[in-house]
């Protein structure tokens, strides 16, 4: 027998407390989702599977769009596909910059040939409804407002969603927001605040592996991609080869690419143990896993990136370390426990920890194996 020159799997990795920005733990019947026999992308089976994921969905995203489904990528994919689809070339575009995710939708939109109308925040803060209409007043005609939910790299909620919504209608722009980190962990409630588009990811508050992305896009952004002046910039993420699939012709669902068969397995999986749960509980759940660990931070003497407790997202913590404590150095010493946290991006690279409470992880007694972990650390520091 010839010897294998790779090690097996099992022997390089180890069970991980993935307590950073994503992805996160899986559920155990999500993992179980992922062995399932794999079957063809076609096959009817799959099909049913496929329409109850865009319906369940549909509900998280709080919305009634038809057009509603997951992309084949990662949240990033999410952007492009949004992007390459809805924004033509010499179209402006306001987008919030308040951290590193909203300024690669900057760069994303410049990619396309679109005008970026900047709204700067400083990290750790937000833009103000305020600003947005000074803004839109004094450089019309401005095509989309492009925001971020839930600013991952500095733990920062948006808040203001219905009035933002109104104001980018008042306008006449469309409401293009990112929501990546936020669903499944607070409400995203689209139809609600006028919002027109979105896009997301699977690794983080809804507890799958990364690999999907879901969207949603109101009638009027749909209508708007249908009758671009310019063809679609791309083959790959073209919404009306992709709805061939994903909405079918004649009842029938039409090859564009091969579907990740597994990962819908395991998203299909994961929006289950959602709603079973129940989405309001779901909510009280991260609120209440986030206060517990809020409490212990602050109390250890870390601060929040975040001064305005209203606009903390509950399940990513940016935090400066105690005095005395270097943020990559307890980040290291965390993974050597077996823990994983996020380090600092862009202007806070080196100076804060990212702490993610997503999908099993927003749970107290998971937060509590945490704390237990981060106490031990901080006291056999020298
Ligand atoms: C707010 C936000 N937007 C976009 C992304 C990009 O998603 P991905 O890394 O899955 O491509 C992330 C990833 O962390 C994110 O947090």
């Amino acid at each position: 027998v010839k010897e294998n020159p790779f090690p097996p799997l099992e022997e390089e990795i180890e069970e991980v407390l993935l307590f950073g920005p994503g992805p996160t733990n899986l559920h155990p019947r999500v993992q179980t989702a992922l062995s399932q026999p794999i079957l063809g992308h076609l096959d009817p089976k799959v099909s049913s599977l496929l329409s109850r994921i865009q319906d369940g969905l549909r509900i998280l995203f709080g919305t009634q769009n038809r057009v509603t489904f997951p992309v084949s990528g990662t949240g990033s994919c999410g952007m492009e596909f949004l992007v390459s689809n809805c924004i033509e070339p010499g179209e402006r575009v306001v987008v919030g910059i308040y951290g590193i995710f909203g300024e690669r939708i900057a760069q994303a939109v410049k990619k396309m040939g679109g005008e970026v109308l900047p709204l700067y925040a400083p990290y750790g803060e937000g833009i103000h409804p305020d600003d947005l209409e000074k803004l839109l007043k004094t450089s019309p005609p401005v095509k989309v407002v492009f925001l971020v939910h839930a600013e991952t790299s500095t733990g920062y909620r948006l808040l203001h969603l219905s009035e933002i919504g109104k104001i980018t209608r008042r306008y006449g722009a469309f409401f293009f927001l990112d929501t990546v980190t936020s669903l499944g962990g607070i409400p995203v409630d689209l139809d609600i605040h006028g919002i027109s588009a979105t896009f997301s990811a699977t690794q983080k508050c809804l507890g799958v592996p990364p690999g999907l992305a879901p969207v949603s896009l109101c009638e009027e952004v749909v209508k708007k991609v249908l009758h671009r002046r310019y063809p679609i910039p791309s083959w790959y993420l073209d919404l009306s080869y992709l709805l061939s699939y994903w909405e079918g012709e004649g009842g029938v669902r039409l090859y564009h690419h091969t579907a990740p068969v597994t990962n819908l397995f395991s998203l299909y999986e994961g929006i289950r143990i959602l709603l079973e749960e129940g989405i309001s509980s779901v909510y009280r759940r991260y609120e209440e896993s986030a206060r517990i660990l809020e409490e212990a931070l602050t109390g250890m003497g870390f601060r929040y990136c975040v001064q305005d407790r209203s606009s903390r997202l509950p399940m990513l913590h940016a935090v400066y370390p105690p005095k005395g404590v270097e943020a990559d150095t307890l980040r290291m010493q965390l993974r050597k426990v077996g823990v994983e946290v996020g380090g600092g991006l862009g202007n806070w690279k080196g100076k804060v920890i990212r702490i993610g409470l997503m999908g099993i992880n927003a749970d107290p007694k998971r937060v509590e194996l945490f704390l237990n972990r981060l106490q031990s650390v901080l006291s056999t520091r020298v």
